[in-house]
């Protein structure tokens, strides 16, 4: 009973399912309760062409608008999910997500727009972003990108420069994993740091010790290990925590903000908090997997359903689950990502025989929303208007398209979601709108349902059915120098003026 207006899927286009692309270019939401990062109050929200135009009580409009009624539940900003993979070449295979079908489960999700990352091809980071400019056509709902450094020279130095100036780029991440692929040596990672300064650029870590995780699965494979639980032994939470530590200290010693993707450990954990209580400036990005699941899926006798839960770093033992909610309600830890990297059970049979070969990934673009209402909000552990702050704002301030994203505000794009806190959700493989076959989150229940997304301005779920239109999603590009670089060269100039001091007096002597 869920229609899908995609040409891809059902080869028709988009005249021929009677499927409107937009029932009204005008909309008004009528008394919910609005909530934002800071303050929540019942009123009305009117949107025109995409744009938010008014939020104020009693808006009284014409017999040409769509009027939602969002009486008893609440209104917030739709989600933005900091972290996915969609289209992505991995491990000798490719996601099976696209932008399309990636996008169109987030929209069933509550979440509209999201940021990707752009894999350079052979080193080259024009040559992908061109690819994920192509892979990004077909999209359904608004994006942006990151972009990964896998290499370095001249030119890759050159290029990133280009990224931030003129591509709307204004995030790398570097990989301390992956050995022999993604990853790049300490040397690199500060180079990396040093240029991403230099344009004001975020610099991302993917925080684990590539060449003790190469030894821990060597170690696995000589005992006999070589099942989906081989994945979790070989790369233990010491070697997250060790990563975490080495980029926290190398970014402090270049002086630049550090963004610590998908943390899954408390050993990580604890290096941000530790860090960020001395000043030092480094956001964590826990994922939803980490936040809700254990490791106990890797131990499931048949392979297919230990392989779904396979990532990295990996889902860790149960209490690391809870630890990272603690910390993200009190931010410690300050926005929720998904890493949505979907392989189906046939691709992760590659590593029937050895884990080794599993293509790394889980789903959850369109559970993010859902799971984190229902384990933090409606659990107690958090308010609504920190909800909207973890699941939208604080990711919209980070990259810097706040408040344009990320609020409910006149002026602000129309990216709205109306949730039903006594409503409930029930995920499945079955009705998921991901291409997955499995889901990882397979048979969980939950209260507070997003029963209408807006994107855009225009209402792309409602009633349990998706109206989405391929290449309707804008990119939105990012510019560089965000609130995390304020200040930054005061300090430098401090630290360059502490060190005038001693040159004088050797100066003098000799
Ligand atoms: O297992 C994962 N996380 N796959 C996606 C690539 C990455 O490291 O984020
Ligand atoms: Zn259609
Ligand atoms: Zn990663
Ligand atoms: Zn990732």
């Amino acid at each position: 009973n869920i229609q899908v207006c995609d040409a891809s899927w059902n080869g028709h286009g988009e005249a021929q399912c009677g499927i409107q692309a937009s029932s009204s270019s005008k909309i008004l939401i009528k008394g919910g309760t609005v909530v934002n990062a800071h303050h929540q109050e019942i009123t009305d929200v009117y949107v025109e062409n995409g744009i938010i135009v008014a939020v104020k009580p009693n808006i009284k409009v014409g017999d040409d608008v769509t009027v939602l009624d969002a009486t008893g539940k609440y209104v917030m900003p739709g989600g933005i999910d900091p972290h996915t993979h969609l289209a992505m070449e991995f491990m000798g295979t490719e996601t099976i997500d696209d932008f399309f079908s990636g996008q169109a489960a987030a929209l069933a999700g509550g979440t509209t727009m999201h940021i990707d990352f752009v894999i350079p091809v052979n080193g080259s980071l024009s040559a992908g972003f061109k690819a994920y400019e192509r892979k990004a056509n077909n999209s359904c709902m608004d994006y942006g990108f990151h972009m990964a450094i896998t290499k370095w020279d001249e030119v890759v130095a050159e290029e990133m420069e280009i990224m931030v100036k003129e591509k709307g780029i204004n995030s790398f991440k570097f990989f301390m994993a992956y050995k022999g692929s993604l990853m790049i040596s300490d040397e690199l990672l500060l180079e990396g740091f040093k240029r991403c300064k230099s344009f004001g650029a975020l610099a991302m870590v993917h925080a684990e010790n590539g060449d003790a995780v190469f030894e821990g699965q060597k170690r696995m494979i000589e005992l006999g290990i070589t099942g989906p639980e081989g994945h979790a032994l070989s790369r233990p939470p010491m070697l997250e925590g060790e990563a975490t530590s080495r980029a926290i200290r190398l970014a402090n010693f270049v002086n630049v903000p550090l963004y610590v993707v998908h943390v899954m450990s408390i050993d990580a954990m604890e290096e941000i908090a530790k860090a960020r209580k001395s000043g030092q400036r480094v956001i964590g990005e826990p994922v939803v997997s980490g936040l809700i699941l254990d490791d106990s899926g890797l131990w499931a006798p048949d392979f297919v359903t230990a392989a779904k839960y396979v990532m990295s770093p990996p889902i860790r033992a149960s209490g690391h689950n809870k630890a990272l909610q603690a910390a993200l309600s009190s931010g410690v830890l300050q926005l929720v990502g998904t890493d949505h990297c979907t392989f189906t059970s046939t691709q992760k049979s590659f590593g029937i025989d050895d884990f080794r070969k599993i293509p790394n990934g889980v789903n959850g673009i369109e559970e993010r929303m859902h799971l984190l209402w229902d384990t933090m909000v409606e659990s107690g552990k958090i308010s609504p208007t920190d909800y909207v702050q973890l699941t939208s704002t604080e990711c919209a301030r980070i990259f810097n398209i706040y408040p344009r994203k990320g609020a409910i505000l006149a002026g602000s794009d129309a990216d709205i979601i109306i949730l039903d806190p006594n409503s409930s959700f029930e995920i499945t493989a079955r009705s998921h709108h991901s291409r997955v076959d499995t889901n990882v989150y397979e048979g969980m229940k939950g209260k507070g349902k997003v029963e209408v997304t807006i994107a855009g301005g225009r209402i792309v779920w409602e009633n349990d059915q998706l109206k989405v239109v391929p290449g309707s999603g804008k990119y939105i590009e990012m510019p560089p120098f965000s609130y995390l670089f304020e200040g930054i060269e005061k300090a430098d100039a401090k630290y360059l003026s502490s060190l005038q001091a001693p040159v004088k007096r050797f100066n003098s002597t000799t």
